[in-house]
């Protein structure tokens, strides 16, 4: 059974810092924070609307009414970059027509530059909605990416 909101934000009740922990919980449940997560957050974790706000922003969590349908993170951290992430990077946007960062405008869509994804052995890491994927082919990542929005 799926968890509510509730009852992923009711463990982290007066842990402020524990926000980034959360974050992470609602992207892998909802691949974006959801609008309606912002008031039960600043409730249960007792901070204020600017604060969480400050920190989503900061880290480029994307904060939906609807979860989005693809989500890339491109690893912009030492070793990725030594191996072209950024090109990677280039490559996603230009081919898809996203902007680094930016959720597209149909809501569908983020390609989003992380720290390390843990992955440096496999340098570029890429991942699509939490999946480790090569970055060896590029144009194949563009095709999983179009196959993942349809
Ligand atoms: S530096 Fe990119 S995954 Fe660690």
């Amino acid at each position: 059974m799926s968890q509510t909101l509730e009852q992923i934000i009711a463990p982290h009740a007066g842990k402020p810092d524990e926000l980034l922990v959360l974050a992470e919980q609602l992207m892998d449940r909802y691949r974006a924070i959801p609008t309606a997560a912002l008031p039960l957050m600043q409730q249960q974790l007792g901070l204020t609307a600017t604060e969480i706000q400050s920190v989503l922003s900061f880290y480029h969590y994307p904060v939906l009414d609807a979860p989005i349908k693809c989500h890339v993170e491109v690893c912009r951290a030492l070793s990725c970059h030594l191996k072209s992430a950024d090109a990677v990077l280039r490559h996603l946007c230009d081919s898809l027509g996203a902007k680094p960062d930016q959720v597209s405008d149909d809501g569908r869509l983020l390609i989003a530059r992380v720290d390390c994804l843990s992955d440096c052995d496999r340098a570029p890491a890429v991942h699509i909605n939490g999946e480790h994927v090569a970055a060896t082919d590029w144009d194949a990542l563009v095709k999983r990416i179009q196959a993942e929005l349809t």
